[in-house]
């Protein structure tokens, strides 16, 4: 499955797919980070969209059109706020990526990229996020056609190395 999994190291804001992943909050009206990068780019309408579903659950995910983005979608999904370990965080965290991928198929979407869930404001272990979502992703695509394939869009060498190595380890 690893043939359908790749790493990008850039701004996830300028690639043309069929859905970029949000970092979001629970409220999805915007914030830092990726979230604000997401919004700058996107345009108010994006905001517009966002404030009609009414928020989003931790480990869940909801899709919205992509506006001025190069992607065709954008799909919000809540990571875990990390607290040590002890609160469920793992499996909320895998919860993201699946939920994520399966509003991703069932939207037709055949290219998917995501950012390092978690790891920024909410403090998640890069090392153990990047073993969750590459061992999550393989999963799925290991029980489903679509999407083809999935970017992990890394920010920096150090989220770079630990997908490449988490992708290294599955192999
Ligand atoms: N493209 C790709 N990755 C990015 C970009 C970008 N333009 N900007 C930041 N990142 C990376 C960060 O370096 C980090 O590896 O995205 C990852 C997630 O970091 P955050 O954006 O801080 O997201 P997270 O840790 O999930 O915290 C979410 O922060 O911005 C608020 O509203 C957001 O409350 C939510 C919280």
């Amino acid at each position: 499955m690893t043939g359908r999994m790749s790493i990008v190291d850039g701004d996830i804001t300028r690639l043309r797919v069929g859905a970029i992943v949000n970092a979001a909050k629970e409220s999805l009206l915007g914030g830092g980070g990726v979230d604000g990068a997401i919004h700058a780019a996107a345009g108010p309408e994006l905001l517009a969209e966002c404030r009609t579903i009414g928020g989003c659950p931790t480990g869940e995910a909801r899709i919205t059109g992509g506006y001025r983005l190069a992607a065709r979608h954008v799909i919000h999904t809540v990571g875990p706020v990390w607290h040590g370990g002890g609160r469920d965080e793992e499996a909320l965290l895998a919860g993201c990526y699946r939920n994520s991928l399966a509003l991703a198929r069932d939207n037709g979407v055949s290219t998917i990229a995501f950012p390092a869930i978690s790891t920024g404001v909410y403090r998640f272990p890069a090392i153990r996020a990047a073993d969750i979502a590459a061992r999550t992703v393989a999963d799925f695509l290991a029980q489903n056609g679509l999407p083809e394939s999935v970017l992990f869009c890394c920010f920096g060498r150090a989220s770079a190395d630990a997908h490449r190595a988490a992708l290294k380890a599955l192999a």
